[in-house]
């Protein structure tokens, strides 16, 4: 066959994304993905085509995005070990300063060691991987993130689904699990979509029942659950523990970079087992730096967590009170349900005629009907911010008939 033989047959593909697209967005008003913005170095306003508007769906909860120390962190870096490790760890790639980091990491999750990887994509697909194969079965909520699911279905273990926070199904689901093999439950900590938090105790003791380990994902709780930010264990008064700890640097820890934490043999084993770890690049000095610094913040600056929690449960009591449905969220994540796909679009252009960004979220990354704009809370973000932003979603919600006018 020749080339362009092999374009046509690709051609259905190629144009069904497309035409997705355009039927969301067939005007520039109506753009949502790929949009640049010029973010503020020292607020949560961003410009976009010469208007300053309020971003509400950024994920920087702990505010440190531009903050001077964690800038003057990465140029140290960068000054010290220039602007990249050219190679990968178990070679050429490692500097001091990515063990610094994993020692602050580990200190800061409560566990013996700690291993960062290039994202937190890479965490989840490498500790899957590392961790079961063909014969094992990981049983993962309806909800997890896709790099959890990518990790799974790349590891080749026997992959289950459990209903969303429903530990009496995963319950049923182990019992009816494979008796041979590893069996792996895998939850977010907080989930990205909904903001509601995972059900540690009950999860422990369901794991304990039926000879399962718990992994968690902490990336949208590092820095904003438990009185501290140090995620769902500290959430739940330490209660219950986790056996594999996991979260990315590129949200609350305004770089990037991925990480796993627990006992000395899981990251001994991972270092080598870990794919996404062994054959893909270390982190750079710059993103090792700024994570560093932005860890040392969090512990020195626990003001920042109370401030994500108290402004969270006031926004989302102002939205509810004026109508608006925010679903089970009880953290900074908080999705403003708008119903379809389109209606979604419809009333994130109405907000961001109202001045604020709130990003829309549609199918498949949400069921049916369930589209919104998933807002973040964050330490950037004023009470003034946030007293502006709910009422520019509560107009352009009585704008798009979402509540009565
Ligand atoms: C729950 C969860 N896990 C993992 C990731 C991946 O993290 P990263 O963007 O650092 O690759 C994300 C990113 O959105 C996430 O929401």
């Amino acid at each position: 066959m020749n080339a362009s033989g092999g374009w046509e047959r690709l051609a259905p593909k190629l144009d069904a994304t497309r035409r997705r697209v355009r039927s969301l967005e067939w005007e520039p008003a109506r753009r949502n993905s790929f949009v640049t913005y010029t973010v503020e170095r020292d607020s949560a306003y961003a410009d976009l085509d010469g208007r300053r508007l309020l971003m509400m769906s950024g994920y920087s909860y702990l505010g440190l995005a531009g903050d001077e120390r964690v800038v003057r962190a990465a140029q140290a870096a960068v000054e010290l070990y220039g602007t990249g490790n050219h190679g990968v760890r178990a070679l050429a790639g490692s500097i001091p300063l990515h063990e610094e980091l994993e020692a602050e990491v580990a200190r800061f999750a409560g566990r013996d060691r700690a291993l960062v990887f290039g994202s937190g994509y890479a965490a989840n697909v490498g500790t899957v991987g590392a961790l079961v194969g063909a014969g094992d079965t990981v049983l993962i909520d309806k909800y997890d993130h896709a790099s959890i699911v990518d990790g799974c279905r790349l590891s080749g273990a026997t992959v289950t689904r459990f209903r969303h926070n429903d530990v009496d199904h995963l319950d049923r689901r182990l019992a009816a699990a494979s008796p041979d093999g590893i069996r792996l439950v895998i939850v977010d900590s907080v989930y990205s979509m909904d903001g509601d938090i995972a059900p540690l105790p009950e999860l422990r003791r369901v794991c304990d029942a039926h000879d399962a380990l718990l992994m968690v994902d902490e990336a949208h709780a590092l820095g904003v659950i438990g009185a501290t930010g140090k995620g769902i264990e500290e959430h739940f008064g330490y209660t219950a523990k986790v056996d594999v700890k996991l979260g990315t640097l590129s949200k609350a820890i305004p770089s990037m970079g991925g990480w796993v934490a627990g006992p000395e043999e899981l990251i001994g084993h991972l270092k080598y087992a870990a794919r996404p770890f062994l054959f893909s690049a270390a982190l750079g000095p710059a993103q090792t730096g700024a994570a560093l610094e932005s860890l040392r913040i969090l512990q020195q600056e626990p003001e920042r967590v109370t401030h994500i929690q108290e402004e969270s449960a006031r926004f989302r009591r102002t939205l509810n009170d004026g109508g608006m449905r925010t679903g089970d969220s009880e953290t900074a994540v908080v999705p403003v349900i708008a119903g379809s796909d389109e209606a979604a679009y419809d009333y994130a252009t109405a907000c961001r005629a109202a001045g604020v960004i709130g990003l829309p979220v549609v199918t498949p990354a949400v069921p049916n009907d369930l589209a919104r704009l998933r807002i973040a809370i964050t330490a950037r973000h004023t009470k003034a911010d946030l007293d502006f932003a709910a009422e520019a979603f509560l107009k352009a919600a009585a704008e798009c008939g979402l509540i009565p006018a």
